[in-house]
């Protein structure tokens, strides 16, 4: 079961002219699993998480979760963070993750929901802020819990942790990984970073542009416990490195 791509296809319009962005794109996703997908500035990520979501329509082929095709979204089925905020500026963080929910819950019950998930991204003691009083990590950690409100069974992330320093980033890949140990949802996550391709993903998807195709999954068979600075690890990422910039080099790059 899982997320399946069968020969998914989208095309666009722009100014009269036939724009086809992603192009006959397969891939079975496992419930549970996390997939990192890379690709250049305008491949087709945003766009193909868009469709998972629900939030767009495939020109062909299907997109279906455990069995039933996605063609509008569901809340609780599948969550999308964003790559630009959209956090209300006028709400508090308590607020802003309370537009969140889609389910119909006392108000007791939003309470405790809202604080679980305000703890669970560490952001504790910060429930009356605004938005502009946030940091930017600060800022993805709500856009994070607004999403996990519902307990999607996907995750989607786009790019989610692309605007922040090194040190933030790390700091929120592991919180991430934390609440994916405890809930166990599959997550997409599209990141620019092949070091967070690697570290967070159980496969990588490389993608290359014009139109939209994947060029590469790589499995990355490592252990949870990763560990950046080890040759196991610059194995991997040298392997994603040379797909995404491989033209002409002959499969014996990948060796090191
Ligand atoms: N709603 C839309 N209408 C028309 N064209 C669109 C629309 N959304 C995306 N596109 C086009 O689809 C292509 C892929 O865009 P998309 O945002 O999916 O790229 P991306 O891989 O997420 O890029 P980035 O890494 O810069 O975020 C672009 O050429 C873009 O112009
Ligand atoms: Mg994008």
């Amino acid at each position: 079961m899982g997320l399946s791509l069968k020969n998914v296809q989208k095309n666009f319009i722009i100014g009269g002219k036939k724009l086809e962005v992603l192009h006959d794109l397969s891939l079975d996703i496992e419930a549970g699993e996390i997939i990192s997908i890379v690709g250049t500035s305008g491949c087709g990520k945003s766009t193909l998480l868009k469709l998972i979501a629900g939030l767009d329509q495939v020109s062909s082929g299907e997109i279906s979760l455990n069995g039933s095709v996605i063609n509008k979204p569901n809340s609780k089925e599948t969550g999308i963070v964003f790559q630009e905020s959209r956090l209300f500026p006028w709400s508090s963080v308590e607020k802003n993750i309370a537009f969140g929910i889609t389910e119909k819950l006392s108000n007791e019950e939003k309470k405790k929901r809202i604080q679980e998930h305000i703890d669970m991204v560490g952001l504790h003691g910060f429930e009356k802020a605004l938005p502009a009083q946030l940091s930017g990590g600060m800022q993805q950690r709500v856009s994070i819990a607004r999403t996990l409100i519902n307990r999607p069974n996907v995750l989607l992330l786009d790019e989610p942790f692309g605007a922040l320093d090194a040190f933030t980033k790390i700091n929120l890949q592991e919180e991430v990984l934390k609440i994916w140990q405890k809930e166990h949802m599959t997550i997409i996550l599209v990141t620019h970073d092949i070091d967070e391709a690697v570290y967070l993903g159980d496969r990588v998807v490389v993608m290359s542009p014009k139109p939209g195709v994947i060029k590469d999954v790589i499995p990355i068979e490592l252990s949870r416990d990763r560990d950046r600075t080890n040759a196991d690890f610059a194995f991997y990422r040298k392997r994603v490195f040379n797909e995404f910039y491989r033209s002409e080099e002959t499969e014996e790059d990948f060796v090191i």
